[in-house]
């Protein structure tokens, strides 16, 4: 495993779309165990291919103990959301900046395993936050594109 350097903000492969996976291969197994290695390196709560450099329908999310462990979505579709919340919200890709940004309270995803199984999952609070901020990225979006305003540090 290896730890990946995280794209920054201002890097324009922030803002491509993403390909499907086809090959659940070694290769994918590979980039996501570094995937989580980077994530929790960094302390973040979800990161996605782009934020690696890698334009693959791929991310990992841990919400720690408001979750129920750490999520691996390969080719993840948003099939259903419900409710509305506004809350803080950042961005490894983004350091030390929080935007005000509304996301539904629960979601229900569609996604692959890396080994090609299709399963469903659904989200609440800040796991749901994650999943549209992750699967947001998959299309090219930051959460500035979302916020209602950005806050002051001391705000933060
Ligand atoms: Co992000």
């Amino acid at each position: 495993m290896a730890i990946r350097t995280i794209v920054l903000e201002g890097d324009e492969i922030l803002r491509k779309k993403c390909r499907d996976v086809e090959k659940f291969d070694g290769k994918l197994a590979a980039l996501l165990d570094d995937m989580w290695e980077t994530l929790y390196k960094s302390k973040g709560v979800g990161l996605a291919g782009p934020q690696v450099g890698i334009l693959r329908r791929v991310t990992v999310i841990d919400v720690g103990d408001q979750g129920d462990g750490p999520v691996e979505l390969v080719n993840p579709v948003i099939v259903r959301r419900s409710g509305s919340e506004t809350k803080s919200e950042g961005c490894l890709s983004s350091p030390g900046e929080w935007g005000l940004v509304e996301r539904p309270t629960k979601v229900k995803v569609k996604a692959q395993d890396r080994n090609g199984k299709e399963f469903v999952i659904e989200g609440r609070g800040l796991l749901a936050r994650a999943l549209c901020h992750e699967i947001d990225h998959l299309s090219g979006i930051l959460f500035k594109d979302r916020a209602i305003r950005m806050l002051d540090p001391d705000e933060a």
